[in-house]
């Protein structure tokens, strides 16, 4: 039952993703196609000393890992979007007006905190802009996963950049 509304929930996203493509001005998204600049934060400017502050609760051992990774391709639905091997080449992907992040891009782990990812994962993404009504990524921590379970997902997508 919960899965399925969660299933509900991206085909909205969709739904608003492709409205906001065609509506919105270009210039909101970034560069055509491939991901977008991960050096503009995505968590806005009077919440982000907070949200970097934020420390997983647990290391990221090779069971939390294995934990997260099941998560990423099974009741997390990150896959559809992100792709199989987290390199934001999702079938859901191409539907969408902003790509979903590449894992395995070193240069991600070295701008982005472990708190500030925990945060889009609770609040979404309004992309680089911070105006996009709907970027694909809505809030997933709250919704259907726990905060326990967001914090062993996103340290799976750490390890993908090679770096935690
Ligand atoms: C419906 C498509 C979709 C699904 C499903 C999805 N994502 Fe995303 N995700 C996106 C898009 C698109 C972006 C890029 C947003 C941006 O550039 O601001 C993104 C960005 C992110 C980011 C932020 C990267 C940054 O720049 O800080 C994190 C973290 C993330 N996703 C984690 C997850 C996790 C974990 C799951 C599964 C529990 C998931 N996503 C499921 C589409 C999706």
């Amino acid at each position: 039952m919960k899965r399925r509304s969660w299933s509900l929930v991206i085909g909205m996203g969709l739904l608003v993703c492709s409205t906001a493509a065609q509506a919105a001005d270009p210039s909101g998204y970034g560069q055509a196609g491939g991901e977008f600049d991960i050096k503009i934060p995505r968590v806005p400017a009077a919440e982000l000393s907070a949200a970097k502050a934020e420390k997983p609760p647990f290391a990221p051992t090779p069971e939390i890992l294995a934990e997260g990774k099941a998560i990423f391709l099974g009741r997390g639905t990150c896959f559809q979007c992100h792709g199989p091997e987290g390199k934001g080449d999702g079938g859901a992907a191409k539907v969408l007006p902003i790509q979903p992040r590449d894992f395995t891009n070193p240069k991600f782990n070295k701008v982005r905190t472990p708190g500030e990812m925990m945060w889009v994962l609770k609040n979404g993404s309004l992309g680089q802009s911070g105006k996009v009504p709907g970027t694909g990524m809505l809030p997933i921590v709250g919704q259907f996963l726990s905060v326990e379970d967001g914090w062993k997902v996103l340290l799976y997508e750490r390890s993908l950049g090679g770096s935690r």
